[in-house]
């Protein structure tokens, strides 16, 4: 069934139903204040950093799901009745429910007893307030009379402590009630210099900002006595749970229209902190100038309006035309769009992760920029010069970072021995896109040692490096903690039950081996090379490609299973991913990460293993992670055997690892199974099997629990995966084949062989490349030519031109005339 469906004009997802089988959530803002929000106003805001910067309470264990939002609720002040225009909190019928999803903004209204309400959330650019800005219509043919109500809750700031800590909580909340705003400031007589506002825009009839006396003892969001009566009571809170609670009264004529705007807002004071000596007040006139600024309507809507343009301008890097609209609505909205809130926020704040305690992963950012680099050079600049300062002067990298303090994460610690790796992926993509060589001189620290500076080239060098450091009995990578498969935890295995699987100390070391680093070696380590090469430095670039022919060998020699790669060697030498194992025979990750690395291409090995995972793990929603599941839980194997079969690492369908194989099945080009397989994972391809996929139908999920377990096809963990950023790679770089190199963009495609063609808009290096594919003989790559305004070039790379003009390719498939 279909709960909504795509406006692609206004790049905006419609869900026309408010019970969605789980909350479909949008995100606001991105760079400093970040909300998420559901099609019923669920959700939650931060500023940076969801754990030590919350604004507001999320209920991640709440029955039902998705409790806690901005909450808004209107009543009628004829009869007392009243209902939410968002459906919840409230929960009574409304007509004309319709919740639009757009890019950084989200609208949600319906109609209820003639009285239209919609209200539009947004976080304009650079700014840290959450703007609901509500209308109200009558569509009665008499004068109405209703009161308006907006009710947040506040966290304590510290999520960590608010979720743990009741008896200190209980006795520290405070609030500040002028005007049309609460101010909300725990913890600011102390140590805090920041606070939050929530205000509105009319004058109000009341407000409260103790929960108990907005809601009433034994009652929810769904049943607040202050709505229910009609009145609010001033209460200020010290201590308990202080919320902010507004109620306009509004008079509106038959066919009025009325506006009030409530704005959450967070606010920091740089000396003085107080507005008197007694140091009690918080001082208010910075935080006051901006919320009356955005008060003005006039504003809001310009706001907006940049928001949207905003987007277009950043979307319009690269827009595409293919012949189907589900891969066109992903390619040139939701894909991208996804990228940029997990380069944002990583895998820290969403509907499944509470945002307390994983900060920012290492590998994941580096991964997440890989989607993003052509989109936002200059923050994906930042963020690698930020990601190296959190490695390790061994070349490791701390796992997770805090995104507020930019320390790693001492509990998880390093010892993942594919993250630094990632690094050298993502710094070779932000060269390759914008050409910027001298990013590689910057000096950047090591988070061990803050007084050693050394160009990011040498933080590149030491990743690589620490991999060569750590070579296993037969030559191939140590596995350390775990790779890319964090719950394949081969050295920390552990039958404590109170025992963390991330944490548990690792028993044994030097012996358990990965053929995913191996593959992964082989992918990075030539474009070190390559990178050494062009810096003149001979030295590394031979280490490099020697140790890459190397990595090459001893998976040739050691890793081939005959017919598919191994997956590891496990703590006592045995076999993983093997044809001699009972469960766990086959793995997706070495098959697409040795294919991609170039091994096999030549000798059938990587055809051979690209047939074994058709075979073996595809499904109709995409491939698995392995097969069979293990049935038993494994102390050698770790916390992938905790899985029941079907879900997260154990089959899965692990949708970060399809893109891995779509693009080497590019390799082999075959584009008619890789855009099988691309389709299989499209969510815009699911909407009609909503009920099944449950997910959000225009992001990605991070898995889909495989056909081992009755729930197939379910989805989980939606918005915060590394898919978005590869399966946007696979589909951009690798189908379509635009793929940016050293020296220019390159073409070369690998498509379904029936495709007539499709056309690419796409910036680069300060130059428009509108790019027109031809495919008249209907084959799946090879480019027969390739004109650049109406001069056929050498080669499939298009030149540099960075002029800021734009210029036509006309491309050519066929064989070589
Ligand atoms: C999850 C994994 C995830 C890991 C990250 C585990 O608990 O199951 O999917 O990769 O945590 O720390
Ligand atoms: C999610 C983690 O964020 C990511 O780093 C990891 O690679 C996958 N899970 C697979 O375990």
């Amino acid at each position: 069934m279909k709960y909504g469906r795509f406006d692609d004009a206004r790049r905006e997802y419609v869900i026309v139903r408010p019970d969605t089988p789980t909350p479909w959530l949008n995100y606001l803002g991105g760079q400093g204040l970040i909300g998420l929000i559901s099609n019923t106003a669920g959700g939650y805001t931060f500023y940076r950093d969801a754990r030590l910067r919350r604004l507001t309470r999320y209920r991640y264990n709440a029955v039902p799901s998705g409790e806690n939002g901005r909450y808004l609720y209107v009543r009628d002040d004829d009869d007392g009745s009243y209902w939410s225009p968002t459906w919840r909190p409230a929960r009574a019928p409304v007509d004309d429910y319709h919740c639009r999803h757009g890019l950084g903004y989200t609208v949600i209204g319906s109609t209820c007893r003639e009285i239209e309400v919609e209200a539009v959330y947004f976080i304009p650019s650079d700014r840290a307030v959450e703007v609901c800005s509500v209308r109200v219509t009558n569509h009665r043919s008499a004068t109405a009379e209703i009161s308006l109500f907006a009710a947040v809750e506040f966290c304590l700031w510290d999520a960590q402590d608010d979720a743990t800590n009741f008896q200190r909580n209980l006795n520290i909340g405070e609030v500040e009630a002028h005007g049309g705003t609460i101010f909300h400031k725990t913890g600011y007589r102390e140590r805090r210099d920041h606070f939050a506002s929530f205000s509105c825009s009319e004058p109000t009839t009341g407000f409260d900002t103790k929960r108990e006396a907005f809601l009433g003892a034994y009652r929810g969001w769904d049943l607040p006595i202050g709505v229910e009566r009609g009145v609010l009571s001033n209460s200020l809170a010290v201590g308990g749970a202080p919320i902010g609670a507004h109620q306009v009264r509004l008079a509106i004529e038959p066919g009025e229209e009325k506006r009030v705007v409530f704005l959450l807002g967070y606010h920091e004071n740089h000396a003085p902190k107080f507005d008197n000596t007694e140091h009690t007040a918080l001082r208010t006139d910075d935080a006051n100038s901006l919320i009356a600024r955005f008060f003005d309507k006039e504003i809001i809507d310009r706001e907006l309006n940049r928001l949207r343009e905003d987007w277009d301008k950043t979307l319009g890097r690269l827009q595409v035309r293919v012949p189907v609209p589900e891969a066109d609505r992903m390619i040139n909205t939701w894909t991208p769009y996804q990228c940029v809130i997990c380069f944002n926020v990583a895998r820290s704040a969403s509907g499944y992760e509470a945002g307390i305690g994983r900060g920012i992963g290492f590998r994941d950012a580096n991964q997440d920029l890989l989607g993003c680099v052509h989109l936002l050079p200059e923050s994906a600049r930042r963020r690698l010069l930020d990601l190296a300062s959190t490695q390790l002067a061994s070349g490791s990298a701390h796992h997770q970072y805090q995104p507020l303090t930019r320390k790693g994460n001492d509990v998880i610690g390093s010892g993942f021995n594919d993250d630094p790796l990632w690094l050298i992926l993502a710094a070779s993509a932000y060269l390759k896109e914008t050409g910027d060589w001298q990013i590689l001189d910057e000096p950047v620290c090591y988070s061990d040692k803050p007084a050693l500076g050394t160009p990011l080239y040498e933080h590149l060098i030491r990743a690589g490096e620490y991999t060569l450091a750590r070579l296993g009995p037969h030559g191939l990578p140590l596995i350390g903690r775990a790779d890319w498969n964090d719950c394949l935890n081969l050295n920390s295995h552990t039958n404590d039950p109170d025992e963390s699987f991330q944490t548990a100390p690792q028993r044994t070391v030097g012996i358990a081996e990965s053929v995913f680093i191996a593959g992964l070696f082989g992918l990075v380590a030539p474009e070190l090379a390559e990178i050494a090469t062009r810096r003149g430095d001979a030295a590394v670039a031979q280490r490099f490609s020697m140790s890459a022919a190397e990595m090459r060998r001893a998976v040739e020699a050691h890793a081939w299973d005959g017919k598919w790669y191994l997956r590891a060697y496990d703590a006592a030498g045995g076999r993983i991913g093997s044809q001699d194992c009972d469960e766990g025979r086959i793995y997706i990750e070495p098959q697409g990460m040795c294919t991609m690395a170039g091994f096999g291409l030549s000798d059938g090995r990587a055809r051979a293993a690209l047939d074994a995972v058709h075979e073996r793990l595809l499904t109709d929603h995409g491939l698995m992670l392995l097969q069979p599941p293990y049935t038993r839980y494994n102390t050698a194997l770790g916390e992938i055997s905790s899985y029941p079969p079907g879900y997260k690492e154990n089959a899965s369908i692990f949708s970060h690892t399809n893109p891995w194989i779509i693009i080497a099945e590019c390799l082999l080009g075959r584009g008619d199974r890789a855009w099988d397989y691309a389709m299989r994972l499209n969510p815009a391809c699911c909407e009609e099997i909503s009920d099944i996929r449950r997910c959000e139908p225009y992001v990605y999920a991070q898995t889909i629990v495989g056909r081992d377990a009755a729930d197939h096809g379910l989805a989980r963990n939606s918005w915060l995966t590394g898919t978005a950023s590869w399966m946007y790679v696979a589909l951009t770089q690798w189908i379509l084949g635009i793929r940016p190199t050293y020296d220019g963009l390159m073409i070369d495609p690998c498509t379904p062989p029936n495709w007539a063609g499709y056309a690419v808009t796409r910036v680069f290096r300060n130059a428009t490349y509108d790019i027109h594919v031809e495919n008249p003989s209907r084959q799946s790559r090879h480019v027969r030519d390739i004109h650049v305004d109406g001069e056929a070039i050498a080669g499939s790379i298009l030149p540099v031109f960075a002029d800021g003009k734009t210029h036509h390719v006309d491309v050519t498939l066929g064989s070589a005339r």
